[in-house]
This record gives structure tokens, sequence and C-alpha cells, in this order.
């Protein structure tokens, strides 16, 4: 960078706002200085991210840098829930949250079923309305249980396997009704009330 240049940019920044940053010097930091630009200064490590040496060791930063050496990116508003500033102005946020400071709450996948996605003890968490439950509030709740394999596919709704009805799939299907009382107790299968027997409870036991 040209003398001049630098020169011209420097006070161009000083005019704005002021980030001088003195490594290995007595001033107070974050304290305005009186501005004397040195031609000849070194700066050790050397000023990062275009900051311009303006005196020994101090750098004068670019807007958006801070630190010694103009190392260090800065971010305002802060990056929040432990976010790391990338560049100036923008963060790097921790899994869970989101946004330009990370401020945001982000469940991965997002919530379903009207879930709303808030941090519980810094974790992103989906808080399912009523009869809904899962990370993402996918699960379906039957309060009336689904037996006999069915499967809850809506709150209180069970999807149930063949040969099984009812609202919790509790009741068995006989495609042929059982006969004489017999009672049907799985798919196809009944239950005979004595003295009758055989697979629909069609026959009757002979007596001895
Ligand atoms: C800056 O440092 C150089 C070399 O380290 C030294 O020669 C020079 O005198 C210093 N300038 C000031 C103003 O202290």
């Amino acid at each position: 960078m040209a003398f001049t240049a630098s020169l011209g940019w420097a006070a161009l920044l000083l005019a704005a706002s002021v980030s001088l940053c003195w490594a290995r010097s007595d001033a107070p930091r974050g304290v305005a200085q009186g501005f004397v630009f040195d031609p000849k200064a070194t700066c050790e490590p050397r000023c990062a991210h275009a900051g311009v040496c303006i005196r020994n060791n101090t750098c004068l930063c670019a807007t958006g840098y801070e630190g010694d050496s103009c190392q260090y990116a800065n971010c305002y508003p802060k990056c929040k829930n432990g976010g790391v500033c990338l560049r100036p102005g923008k963060c790097r946020c921790p899994p869970g949250f989101g946004g330009r400071y990370c401020h945001k709450v982000t469940c991965d996948g997002g919530c379903w079923n009207g879930g709303e996605c808030n941090a519980v003890n810094g974790v992103a968490k989906c808080i399912c309305p009523f009869s809904w439950t899962g990370s993402k509030c996918q699960e379906a709740i039957c309060p009336q249980g689904c037996r006999n394999g069915g499967l809850c596919v809506a709150p209180g709704i069970c999807s149930c396997p063949e040969g099984w009805l009812g609202g919790a799939c509790h009741v068995a299907e006989c495609t042929v009704p059982c006969m004489n009382g017999g009672k049907c107790i799985s798919p196809d299968k009944c239950r005979c009330r004595p003295p009758y027997l055989g697979l629909r409870c069609e026959e009757r036991k002979r007596r001895h």
C-alpha cells in the first residue's frame, strides 16, 4: 500500500469511528489518543485485515476488526448463544441457533404439527401441542393405546392391521361370524361356548 494512500485511508477512518489498538505499549486501550502517524513504524505481528501500522506496535484497524493487530472480526450486536464472529457482522452459530446474531433458536428439521421451537436450558427443543410428541412433534398420541400391532397415525386414531377393528384395534374380526354364542377372540378365531366346537362353533359335541 502506498504511503499517501494509507495515510489518506487512515485519516478517513479516523474521521469516522476510530479503533486504535496499542500492542505492547503503556497507552490505555480504547482511549482516544493524539493521532501521530509514523511512516517508519513497525508492527509485530503485522496489522491484519487491512489495518494500518501508525506507530511502533500500534495498529489502526479497519472497520469491523479489533484486537492488538486487528486480528479479530467484530460483530455488533455481539454473537449470542455461543456464536463465533467469523467476519464483521457475520456470526457462525452453534447447532440449534440461527439468525444474523445467533439470537434465534432453530430446531433441526423444524417442528411439525404446530410444534414451537424454543430454547430449553440453552438447547433447542420442539415444544409440542397437545396430543403430539417426539423430537419434531412427529408422533401422534393415542391415549387409548393401539393394540395388536396397530399404529397411532393421528391423535386418537389407530391404524389397525388386517383382522382387527375398533378405536384401539382391540376388536377381532371373524369374516364368518362365530355361531351359537361363540366369541371372536382373534382374526377368524372363535372361542366357543360349550357344548359347541369347531372353527365357527357350528358343531355340537356329542354326548356319550
Ligand atoms: C520503532 O522501532 C524501530 C525498530 O524496532 C526503532 O528503530 C524506532 O526507533 C522505533 N520508533 C519509535 C518512534 O520508537
